[in-house]
């Protein structure tokens, strides 16, 4: 065992049941211990990994998929102490069903927060309601942050560095402060543990019909919603949508869902547009390694609007204006190959034709520049395109991962 994480862990568990186990005060012990002694400073990784390879004498170890991986450093039937490793990860949207503190030990990370506003419980296993973003902060080596079990501590983790290291000293559990919620934002919330093994057999047995291409599928799915209560049915649709959109039914089964349900189903669609989004960006980030290109995808996954976006991005590179941040990174990300010019998913339009192919970057980068300032005159390199191709680029962009760059053009509302 390591020798710092079992001086850490006897001491928080000395300060801990001197008040005599207290649920309330537990985070601020854990905070307290990891700032006074930080890990970030401390632990020499190398070494604690050689150790962990070649020693025996570890603690109990758990069968957790949380983290890449997850190691146990120290370990009491009250509490433990994990470290945390991340290669190309970022967590969901979730709550904690323990409490303690969490510490940037290796690496920096985007970290968000967030509250659910007025909560519906469908079942004791979803909800529908309003997650808004309270705060968005970038964390770097050494910071600690409290983790208060339940609704309290809403947030997520978008690790820059690979790998990037944490350090939570946390509760084994916290009676009554479950199910641990995930989110997919706007509007839902669901507890991952639950399994409906009815429904998941069923989810398996619509990906025969769809891996055989059988002709009847979207018609089933939408029988399907019809029948299903709520809970299910959400599922059943979530599963299905790549699919649906991949064979143009994407809208009429989810107006079945909505037909359905009514105002309770008013923000599902908006949700499952979000998540679809939000799969491209974390797609992308296995094969992005560059930590400003990340940190972009970071703001893009989690950045509520295009103001908030910018003003991060000033704030982390105050050296120029965040529109040409921005810009050089896109120039940066453009890609060509024989499928395309691409910037991350946007592909440059194949309507352009008559665009010569060694213009079509350089047209393609200063087009994203451009919706990306609201009211200024179109380009010198975008004065020749006929207002349809202009149409069809802010359309790529729209549609894209870098959608909450984009402002609504004049006369339109989004
Ligand atoms: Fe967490």
């Amino acid at each position: 065992m390591d020798a710092y994480f079992k001086e850490l862990g006897e001491t928080v568990l000395a300060r801990w049941k001197s008040e005599n186990f207290s649920l309330a005060k537990f985070p601020k012990i854990a905070r307290a211990a990891l700032d006074e002694q930080p890990p970030s400073a401390h632990v020499d990784l190398a070494a604690l990994m050689r150790d962990f390879l070649l020693g025996d004498d570890q603690p109990p170890q758990t069968d957790s998929d949380f983290g890449e991986p997850e190691l146990v450093a120290y370990h009491h039937p009250r509490f433990y102490i994990q470290l945390l490793f991340w290669m190309d990860g970022t967590t969901a949207i979730h709550q904690h069903e323990f409490s303690g503190a969490f510490h940037v030990m290796h690496g920096s990370s985007i970290h968000a927060h967030y509250e659910f506003d007025k909560a519906q419980p469908i079942t004791p296993y979803l909800r529908v309601g309003d997650l808004r973003m309270k705060k968005m902060e970038l964390l770097e080596a050494g910071r600690t942050v409290p983790i208060v079990s339940g609704p309290q501590t809403i947030h997520s983790l978008f690790h820059l560095d690979s790998p990037s290291v944490t350090v939570v000293v946390r509760t084994q559990n916290d009676p009554g402060t479950g199910p641990q919620f995930n989110y997919l934002p706007p509007h839902v919330a669901f507890d991952p543990t639950f399994s409906d093994k009815l429904t998941m057999r069923r989810k398996q047995l619509l990906d025969v019909l769809e891996q055989v291409g059988d002709a009847g599928y979207a018609e089933l799915v939408a029988e399907m919603i019809t029948e299903l209560d709520f809970e299910r049915g959400f599922s059943i649709l979530y599963h299905c949508m790549h699919y649906l959109q991949e064979l143009e039914q994407w809208v009429p089964a989810l107006r079945v869902f909505e037909k359905k349900h009514g105002k309770l189903a008013a923000g599902v669609g908006a949700t499952l547009q979000e998540d679809a989004r939000r799969s491209v960006i974390k797609g992308l980030r296995s094969t992005i390694i560059e930590p400003e290109h990340r940190f972009f995808l970071a703001l893009l996954m989690n950045a509520p609007t295009r103001d908030d976006l910018l003003a991060l991005v000033a704030q982390r590179f105050p050296d120029q204006p965040p529109v040409d941040t921005v810009t050089r990174w896109a120039s940066e990300l453009t890609e060509v190959s024989d499928e395309g010019i691409t910037i991350l998913d946007a592909v440059f339009p194949e309507t352009l034709v008559k665009v010569e192919s060694n213009r079509r970057p350089e047209l393609f980068v200063a087009a994203f520049r451009h919706f990306l300032r609201p009211g200024k005159a179109l380009p010198t390199i975008m004065r020749d395109l006929a207002a349809v191709n202009v149409k069809a680029m802010r359309t790529v962009f729209e549609e894209s991962a870098l959608r909450p760059l984009i402002p609504p053009s004049s006369g339109r509302t989004r």
